[in-house]
């Protein structure tokens, strides 16, 4: 390779800036031309490309967000839209490609793969956690410590006054935020799509401690849970349980920004240098991950279809230790 280019695509993340100064810096250092692609795909659709140095990426790396903006292209799922943006590519002789975003962002390095030849290589960020293929997502270290301080809060408040709270916090159909940051914060239930706790387990776990006279209580529900998020288990919760005190707290996009944690400007940092090595090698179309502290490359049509398994024992370790 002798010109990268450089996207973040899908929601942001904590340590997207981190991936791109990691990036723009490896290739720099190793002779290759690097070019950042602003808004994702629609960026490179509509030529916003430009080529990057050493500073550009200067003072970034404890900042939340992107720097190269982001989007979710429609226009690049049609191949109309892909050609415009590959030739945008050819003009300027861009012969690989780091695309840092979630499974949506690697569906589309991987249709330009396929059907133009662009070596791409995929790092995984995403505050989901919902990737095969690596322990870390870039971004979920942050989201997850961040809706940690918030909830801590909240209990704060229902403590004061003996309440109920039902907390829905983000992860689309993965419920890792909710599964970390309940454990974490010693939530009485948890709801993740993952798991199939019922909300009638919830009623009766809760009326029982209602008797006892325990009435100061956390409910975290991931969004993607199938009760319809936080205001559909209070709906429920209320009718079952009316004379509880209940209150309702979306965290929602506080969870996607600030400063990213020490964790995830880490392995930003590695993956990034990673991809460029990656594209050097000519070890193409593969997701970079972290795996038992190893760097591990998998395929990107295999982190596309497959899902990462939760380990088993942490709803029993919710149980047991939230009585
Ligand atoms: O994928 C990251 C994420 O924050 C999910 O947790 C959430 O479901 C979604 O993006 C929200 O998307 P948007 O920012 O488009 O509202």
């Amino acid at each position: 390779v002798t010109k990268i280019g450089v996207l973040t695509s899908g929601g942001d993340s904590p340590g997207m800036n981190a991936a791109i100064r990691a990036v723009v810096r490896t290739a720099i250092y190793h002779g290759i031309d690097v070019f950042g692609v602003s808004r994702g795909y629609n960026g490179m659709i509509e030529d916003e490309i430009e080529q990057m140095n050493s500073r550009s990426v200067a003072n970034i790396i404890q900042r939340g967000g992107t720097i190269l903006k982001t989007a979710r292209s429609k226009e690049f799922f049609t191949e109309e839209g892909r050609k415009k943006a590959y030739e945008n590519l050819r003009k300027r002789g861009i012969d690989g490609l780091v695309v840092i975003g979630g499974n949506g962002s690697f569906t589309g390095a991987y249709k330009l793969s396929q059907e133009f030849g662009i070596p791409c290589v995929g790092l995984p960020a995403t505050i989901d956690k919902d990737l095969y293929g690596t322990d870390f997502t870039i971004g979920f270290d942050t989201a997850v410590n961040t809706a940690v301080s918030c909830i801590d809060r909240i209990r704060d408040t229902a403590d004061a006054h003996d309440r109920l709270f039902i907390v829905e916090v983000m992860g689309r159909h993965a419920g890792y935020i909710a599964l970390h940051s309940g454990i974490a914060t010693g939530a009485e239930n948890i709801l993740i799509p993952e798991d199939e706790t019922s909300l009638d387990e919830v009623i009766a776990s809760l009326s029982e401690k209602e008797k006892r006279k325990k009435l100061v209580n956390l409910v975290v529900v991931a969004e993607g849970h199938s009760s319809g998020g936080a205001n559909g288990v209070a709906e429920i919760l209320k009718s079952h349980l009316p004379n509880l005190d209940t209150r309702v707290t979306i965290l929602g996009h506080i969870q996607r920004g600030g400063s990213p944690t020490c964790l995830d400007r880490l392995i930003a940092s590695r993956m990034g240098y990673h991809a460029v090595e990656s594209l050097i090698e000519g070890r193409h179309d593969v997701m970079i991950g972290i795996f038992q502290n190893t760097i591990n490359f998998t395929p990107i049509e295999v982190a596309i279809r497959e899902k990462q398994r939760m380990s088993d024992d942490w709803m029993r370790i919710v149980k047991i230790l939230a009585s």
